[in-house]
């Protein structure tokens, strides 16, 4: 292992064990890790509303750089429904993408990794993650085996499928 990590993250805890062990792997290796994240507006918000403790990300979000949300509401559900380029909500949903990362990044450090960066697309999720990936280098890219995805099917997340199928480099995905 020579050049460069990239571990995709969607926020899910899944993501965070692939987090962890690309973590663990850049640490040994002494090499930089970068944390990718795509935004897709006017996909699947239940997945982003899904996430165990959205409301803490939206805190997060809000102490890391304070700007108004007219409302935010108790299920956030609502509120990324309909989310498209443009909309005020899409600022916040730019905000939970870039908190996931940045907790992806201090978990990262705490692990032992010298040198971690952070790269957010708005792009097709597997798409985002290759371009990224090519981008910086990356001998291997780290995803989950599943995400945020409602179906909770034995098989590999769509995602993590079209990663494998595409990239150039190594991929791992973590269960
Ligand atoms: N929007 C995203 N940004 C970055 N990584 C993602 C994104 N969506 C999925 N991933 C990566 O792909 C893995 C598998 O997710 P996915 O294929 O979407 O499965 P599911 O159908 O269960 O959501 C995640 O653990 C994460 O590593
Ligand atoms: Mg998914």
């Amino acid at each position: 292992m020579k050049t460069h990590i990239l571990v995709a993250t969607d926020g899910s805890d899944t993501a965070m064990r692939a987090v962890e062990l690309a973590s663990e792997i850049a640490a040994k290796f002494e090499v930089p890790l970068t944390v990718a994240h795509a935004m897709h507006f006017g996909r699947p918000p239940e997945e982003l509303a899904r996430m165990a403790e959205v409301e803490h990300l939206v805190e997060g979000a809000k102490a890391r750089a304070p700007v108004d949300f007219p409302d935010v509401p108790d299920t956030m559900i609502g509120l990324f429904r309909d989310t498209r380029p443009g909309d005020e909500s899409m600022r916040l949903v730019t905000m939970i993408g870039d908190e996931l990362m940045e907790r992806a990044a201090e978990r990262a450090k705490e692990l032992g990794v010298k040198s971690v960066s952070t790269r957010s697309v708005v792009d097709d999720p597997a798409e985002g993650i290759l371009h990224v990936a090519k981008d910086v280098g990356a001998e291997m890219i780290v995803v989950g085996h599943r995400g945020l995805g409602r179906l909770k099917r034995a098989v590999l997340g769509s995602v993590a499928q079209k990663v494998l199928d595409h990239a150039d480099c190594t991929v791992v995905s973590v269960r």
